[in-house]
């Protein structure tokens, strides 16, 4: 047995702790922005069944894999796999997994900064009354004014990445485990709100239906690869952001009890959101499919019709910052963790390091949604006709970079780190909840992974297995 290494960066101060700040970080846009825009632009409810299918089958072994990797390698993602490579006799290339995660932690970052720039905007613009009596119409105009200016934009943008900054150069304790405490059951409360509403509407039973009744006449090979995609971008998978929040985990948690816990509250404020939008997207004429904007354009329309509507719908966009917060810090800790264990940099000069340059990369982003909105670089490859800078970042990391950086995790755990290791690291024994979990690890991901590579670039076409019926 080798003796457990100490992580250089401090650790969490209990195994809540530790499931508060995955929770924060598997809990943000992913699930009130994201899921709800990519559900409604591919057909809803055989989308959301495809999506499940995902976390419960890929995600939550992949999420214990990284768990067991960082708490055994006790060190930044890079670091990590060159420690736990080395321990297994395997190639040293292994740490190319950790380069990988860092690669796409910056660029989601650099998106998602904008996007939560979005959120703060919303704050003010909920306080300010600016949605009280609005219209579809009125509330889709005041989210063109803001998304057509890249100044506003460049701004709020800052403000975020300066708030991400301040809070990853604190360093693993102070703030954070407080901000997430509170952050998660008020956003399940103001989630309940918000769906109680929807359901006096008048269009909730469409709204579930669309979102729960599965057609899947209704999804392609791409909409399968944007929903396991997105299984691993909402619980924060296949870069190393669970891997390093392992890292400070506390000896003798159970990683598969805090697995499940997390998976479970990631869906669950996911599908709360979905409730939510989608009966206020039938009860007011609108498009499921309108894309990123989607919140944007829905919820302040219950916001200006409720009671107390100004109150709740800025509590809801703070509470929407907060959860990209606690989302965006954990997509720089592996470079941060690594600056540091390397570079012999202090926290803060790396946050302000890895910040800087993400923060750069951003204005690709802010472009995307005005000046360059008619530039779509890839617009020879069909699926990518329409696809502006931003959409082009988001599907090279949630859908290739994530997947193939679960998959190599996935290889790692269960083919190249040997049996016992993994036994000893799970602590569940080695009966048949450790052997499910080495049977997912080991062939259902990698195959399902492959599999929906292949069947997206055409290689291989498994569509007529749905359409049989
Ligand atoms: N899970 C976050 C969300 O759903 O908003 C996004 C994210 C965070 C993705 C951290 C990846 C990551 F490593």
């Amino acid at each position: 047995m080798t003796p457990p290494r100490k992580s250089i960066h401090g650790s969490w101060s209990s195994r809540l702790a530790f499931v508060l700040a995955a929770t924060g970080s598997a809990v943000g846009l992913g699930n009130i922005w994201k899921f709800p825009y990519i559900a409604g632009e591919h057909g809803g409810g055989a989308f959301v069944l495809v999506y499940l299918a995902c976390i419960a089958l890929i995600g939550i072994p992949i999420m214990m894999a990284e768990v067991m990797l960082g708490r055994r390698g006790r060190q930044s993602p890079i670091n990590t796999m060159r420690a736990l490579a080395a321990e297994a006799n395997a190639n040293h290339a292994w740490r190319w997994v950790g380069w990988a995660g860092v690669a796409a932690g910056f660029l989601i970052l650099s998106y998602y900064s904008v996007i939560a720039g979005w959120a703060l905007a919303y704050v003010f613009r909920s306080m300010a009354g600016a949605f009280s009596g609005a219209t579809a119409e009125g509330v889709g105009s005041i989210f063109i004014q803001l998304t057509e200016d890249p100044e506003r934009l460049l701004a709020w943008h800052t403000i975020f990445m300066v708030m991400t900054m301040i809070v990853v150069a604190r360093g693993v304790k102070s703030g954070l485990e407080q901000a997430v405490r509170f952050l998660v059951p008020s956003l399940f409360v103001l989630l309940i709100m918000l769906d109680g509403y929807a359901m006096a509407s008048g269009a909730f039973d469409e709204g579930l239906r669309f979102l729960f009744t599965p057609d899947f006449s209704k999804i392609d090979a791409n909409g399968v690869l944007i929903a396991m995609g997105h299984a691993f971008f909402t619980l924060s998978l296949g870069m190393g952001a669970i891997m390093v929040y392992g890292s400070y985990l506390p000896e003798r948690a159970s990683i598969a009890r805090t697995s499940i816990t997390i998976a479970l509250l990631d869906t669950l404020v996911a599908l709360l959101a979905g409730m939510a939008i989608f009966p206020l997207v039938f009860s007011n004429g609108l498009e499921p499919g309108v894309g990123p904007g989607l919140i944007f354009q829905t919820l302040p329309i219950a916001f200006g019709h409720m009671t107390g509507g100004v109150v709740f719908g800025t509590l809801f966009f703070v509470l929407l910052v907060f959860a990209a917060w606690t989302s965006a810090i954990s997509l720089i800790e592996p470079a941060v963790a690594w600056l540091v264990e390397n570079k012999g940099v202090t926290r803060v000069h790396a946050s302000v390091y890895a910040g800087a340059a993400t923060w750069g990369v951003g204005l690709l982003t802010i472009l995307s949604f005005n000046r360059w909105a008619d530039f779509h670089p890839l617009s020879f490859i069909s699926i990518f006709e329409k696809s502006t800078i931003f959409d082009l970042l988001d599907y090279l990391t949630a859908n290739i970079m994530l997947p193939l950086g679960g998959l190599a995790i996935a290889i790692f755990s269960a083919w190249v780190m040997r049996r016992e290791d993994t036994v000893q690291e799970l602590d569940m024994g080695d009966g048949p909840a450790y052997r499910l979990w080495h049977f997912l690890v080991r062939y259902v991901t990698p195959v399902a992974v492959i599999i929906v590579f292949l069947n997206v670039t055409g290689l291989v076409d498994f569509s007529h297995l749905f359409r049989a019926g």
